[in-house]
């Protein structure tokens, strides 16, 4: 195991009716607040209402930053910024998923940046300039954005899709209350699943030898996340299974099962690509992507880890350790599928046509060359993307 910090402050309220102490939370920042939300589902779900009549009763200046898109562009964060400047706001409150998190968040630093905020984003994980605090009322189980302190953000004028990251950027305080996702699609329920699965995935696969803990907390989160993800399709509104998507939504992105590992990860840079240039939902790219990629990286020297996630994850009882493989990557195909998940690029909208530069972008923006799993140069990652272009089989 490698060394590492683990310091990761973000308050966390979890649970049912708990909107009660949002103005005692506010009221460590300030009066001033910029309210953040996307494209309308706080409103039609009644909770912009229950946090505006919070907000008023506690005497808060409210500002608004609405209509914030899935895979948030930059234009709306320069645009947030300037609210946040203009108007003096003293504390950020975003209330929806990953994307409203994640812009909020790039507003709060880029209103104290001298530059464009582009060029901020472009610093990715180097950038450590300071940020407005900012305060999360999560709606989607998926990013793990309300306890990690990154955004994503992209910029569609040049097809780029890339996180930033800093400390100041962690939310300070986090409301997860379950309920808030009882109105989410089964379409973005199960995608936010997939989005869960592989970032645990991420961490698991890594070359660092010795890491029982972290890797034994992801088995135990990716086997929460696959009995629960189903629940909740079947029944929107149980409340245990959005309990421990929510949990596990949060577990598996704020260090807990990544710390003390290195290494790039591998699907994520592939498919910010495709969202880069089609504008795809992340975790229904993930869930494509991912049993193409495990049956790539498969091989004898990681055959004894992917019989391992087929053991402990998928209960498999086959004991020949490169068969059991095959049918663990085989049954994280099928489990996608059967949460209605489009499997295959074209379902999705995508061709063969930019294979080639999404590749080399996925190479250029991220260091899967050199510290991947199984490094992965640009033609590697063409022949993945072209192994999703059909259903496939991998027993
Ligand atoms: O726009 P609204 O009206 O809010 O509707 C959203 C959106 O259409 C809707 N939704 C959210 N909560 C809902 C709801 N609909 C009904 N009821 C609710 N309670 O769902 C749609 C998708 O929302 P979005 O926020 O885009 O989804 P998600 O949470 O999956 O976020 C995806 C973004 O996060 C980035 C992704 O790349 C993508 O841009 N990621 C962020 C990470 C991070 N900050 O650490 C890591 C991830 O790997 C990921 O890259
Ligand atoms: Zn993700």
């Amino acid at each position: 195991m490698e060394n590492f910090n683990f310091h990761v402050t973000t308050d966390i309220r979890f649970g049912k009716d708990r909107l009660a102490e949002l103005p005692e939370v506010i009221n460590q920042f300030g009066k001033k607040v910029l309210l953040v939300y996307g494209g309308g589902s706080i409103k039609k779900m009644g909770l912009y209402d229950k946090v505006m009549e919070q907000l008023k009763a506690n005497d808060n200046q409210v500002f608004e930053l609405a209509g914030v898109e899935p895979n948030p562009r930059v234009e709306t964060v320069r645009k947030g910024a300037e609210i946040c400047r203009k108007e003096d706001i003293d504390v950020l409150l975003a209330v929806g998923g990953g994307s409203t998190i994640d812009c909020a968040k790039a507003v709060a630093a880029a209103t104290l940046y001298e530059g464009d905020a582009w060029d901020m984003v472009l610093q990715r994980r180097k950038f450590q300039g300071p940020a407005l605090p900012l305060v999360t009322i999560l709606t989607l189980a998926a990013t793990g954005s309300e306890m990690n302190n990154a955004g994503v953000i992209s910029n569609l004028s040049t097809n780029q899709k890339l996180g930033v990251g800093s400390p100041s950027m962690l939310p300070k305080v986090s409301f997860l209350d379950p309920e808030n996702t009882f109105t989410v699609s089964k379409y973005q329920t199960a995608a936010g699943s997939a989005d869960i699965l592989s970032h645990l995935m991420e961490n698991y696969f890594k070359r660092t030898e010795g890491t029982d803990v972290q890797d034994f907390v992801s088995e135990g989160l990716m086997r929460s996340v696959i009995k629960n993800c189903p629940v909740a399709l079947k029944y929107p509104d149980d409340y245990d299974a959005r309990a421990n998507l929510m949990w596990a939504s949060t577990l598996a992105l704020n260090g807990l099962t990544g710390n003390g590992k290195t290494g790039s990860w591998s699907c994520h840079p592939m498919e910010h690509e495709l969202s880069a240039f089609y504008d795809i939902t992340h975790g229904v790219g993930l869930a494509i992507l991912t049993p193409r990629w495990m049956e790539y990286a498969l091989n004898d020297e990681t055959v004894a880890k992917f019989a391992q996630f087929a053991w402990n994850v998928w209960d498999v009882e086959e004991r020949v350790p490169m068969m059991a493989a095959r049918i663990g990557i085989q049954k994280t195909y099928d489990y996608f599928k059967s949460c209605d998940i489009p499997m295959t690029l074209p379902e999705v909208g995508i061709n063969e046509e930019k294979f080639a530069i999404m590749a080399k972008q996925a190479v250029d923006h991220n260091a899967i060359k050199t510290d991947a799993y199984v490094p992965m140069d640009v033609s590697d990652v063409e022949s993945i993307y072209e192994a999703c272009l059909t259903e496939s089989s991998f027993v």
